[in-house]
C-alpha cells in the first residue's frame, strides 16, 4: 500500500517535472538566422543580422507571452553549409522558424528541409523568383529580380535606350533579372547587342566591360548581387564606359546604398529600379535609418537590412496572431496576406504565393549634403513577382 503511494506521487511528481520542462521550452521561440557573416557576401549578413537585433531592440523580446531567442549563424553563402546550419537549428535547437539566406542556392538548400519539418523559412534576402514555389513553408520579405527588371526595362524604352548590353552574374538572380529585362525590353522595341555572363565568385569584370564598350550600347543593364557594385563601377568608369556616354541600368543592387558613397561621382545620374533607398522619403524609413545608423556606427541600411528588418516584423506578427503557438502550418496561415508598412513603403505577403507584394522605385543617383543618394523619383504600387504573374 504504501509502496503503491509511493509509486503514484513519484509518477505524478515526474509527470509535474515533464510539465514544467516543456512549459520552459514551450516558452522560449528561437529564431535561427542563416547569413553570409563571412567570404564575398559578408555585407548581406551584416545588414541583416544589425536589422534584426534593432528590431528586437525597438520592439521588446517578448512576444504573445513567449521569449525571442534570436541565434545567428554563418554559413559563408555556401549552400551545403545552410543546409547542414538549418538541419542543426532545427533538429538540436529546435528553432520555430529558420531566415536569413544571403544568396539563392542557399534558399533552395533548405527547401526539403522546411517542408519535412513544416518550419516556417523566411528569404530576407534572396532573390530569385523560383525560391517561394519549392516550398510551402517560404515567406519572403526581400523582392523578386524580374519586380524590378520589367520596370527598368519599360523606363529605358521610355527614355531613349535603345541598344543595350545586359551584363551578370551567372547564377539563377542574374539569369532571373536578364530573361526579365529582355523579354520586356523586346516588346517595347529595344534591341539587346550583346548578353554577357560573369562568374558569380570573385569577378574581374574588366574584359567583360571591353566586350560590352565595342558594341557601344546606350546603356549596360546589370545584376551583380549587393556588395560587388563598387567594385564595377569602378571597372566601369576605368575602362571610359562613363565618358563614352554608356549609361548603367538595371535592379538597384548595383547601387547599393552600403557601397554608394565610395563609387564617387561618377555614378552620379545613375538610374535603377528598386525597392528600397535609405533616402526613401517617409516618417518610417527616417527613423529606421536614424536608429540604423546609431546602433551600427553610422553604417546606412541597405535593401538587405530592410529585409531583415521585415522578416523579424512578419515573425513577431504571426506569433501574435497565433498567441504564440509555434505550429508551422498556423504560423504560415497567419503570414499569408500580411500587410504593414515597412520602411520601404507598403508591403504586404502574397495570399496564394507567399511572396513579397512591394512597391518599386526608379531611382535617380544624385548628392545630397556631400553623400550620394538613389533618389526616388517614380512609383509603381503593389508590384507582384510578375513571373509567378504570368504563370496564372
Ligand atoms: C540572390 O542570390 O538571390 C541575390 C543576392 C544578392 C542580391 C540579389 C539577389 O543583391
Amino acid at each position: 500500500m504504501w509502496k503503491h503511494a509511493t509509486s503514484k506521487v513519484l509518477a505524478a511528481i515526474a509527470v509535474g517535472a515533464l510539465t514544467i520542462g516543456a512549459a520552459h521550452a514551450q516558452s522560449t521561440v528561437k529564431i535561427g538566422f542563416i547569413l553570409p557573416m563571412t567570404g564575398q557576401q559578408q555585407s548581406t549578413g551584416k545588414q541583416i543580422s544589425a536589422a534584426a537585433r534593432l528590431y528586437m531592440a525597438q520592439n521588446g523580446d517578448t512576444v504573445a507571452g513567449k521569449k525571442i531567442e534570436l541565434i545567428v549563424k554563418d554559413d559563408g553563402a555556401v549552400p551545403d553549409n545552410t543546409k547542414r546550419l538549418a538541419q542543426e537549428l532545427i533538429v538540436n535547437d529546435k528553432v520555430s522558424f529558420i531566415a536569413g539566406f544571403g544568396v539563392t542556392p542557399a534558399a533552395l538548400s533548405v527547401a526539403p528541409l522546411a517542408t519535412e519539418a513544416k518550419v516556417p523559412a523566411i528569404v530576407t534576402a534572396a532573390g530569385t523568383s523560383i525560391i517561394t514555389e519549392r516550398s510551402p513553408y517560404f515567406a519572403r520579405t526581400s523582392f523578386t529580380l524580374p519586380q524590378s527588371s520589367v520596370i527598368i526595362a519599360d523606363w529605358a524604352a521610355q527614355n531613349g535606350i535603345k541598344k543595350v548590353v545586359t551584363m551578370v552574374s551567372d547564377y539563377a538572380p542574374g539569369v532571373d533579372a536578364e530573361k526579365a529585362f529582355v523579354d520586356r525590353f523586346k516588346e517595347k522595341g529595344g534591341q539587346i547587342v550583346e548578353a554577357i555572363r560573369f562568374p558569380l565568385a570573385n569577378p574581374d569584370f574588366a574584359p567583360f566591360l571591353q566586350r560590352a564598350g565595342d558594341q557601344k550600347p546606350d546603356a549596360v543593364f546589370v545584376f551583380v548581387p549587393s556588395g560587388q557594385g563598387a567594385v564595377f563601377v569602378k571597372q566601369f568608369v576605368e575602362r571610359g564606359l562613363d565618358k563614352a556616354g554608356v549609361r548603367i541600368i538595371g535592379p538597384g543592387d548595383v547601387t547599393d546604398d552600403d557601397l554608394l558613397n565610395g563609387m564617387g561621382d561618377a555614378v552620379i545620374g545613375t538610374v535603377t529600379a528598386h525597392m528600397y533607398s535609405t533616402d526613401h522619403d517617409s516618417a518610417k524609413n527616417k527613423a529606421f535609418v536614424e536608429a540604423f545608423k546609431k546602433a551600427n556606427n553610422g553604417l546606412r541600411p541597405n535593401f538587405m537590412a530592410v529585409g531583415g528588418y521585415d522578416g523579424m516584423h512578419l515573425i513577431y506578427e504571426a506569433l501574435k496572431k497565433t498567441k504564440g503557438d509555434t505550429n508551422g502550418d498556423k504560423l504560415i496561415a497567419a503570414m499569408k496576406g500580411m500587410k504593414w508598412e515597412s520602411p520601404r513603403g507598403p508591403i504586404q505577403i502574397d495570399a496564394d504565393t507567399r511572396d513579397i507584394i512591394q512597391n518599386i522605385y526608379i531611382r535617380k543617383v544624385e548628392k545630397k549634403n556631400g553623400e550620394l543618394y538613389n533618389v526616388e523619383f517614380a512609383t509603381f504600387e503593389a508590384v507582384k513577382d510578375p513571373v509567378k504573374a504570368a504563370k496564372k
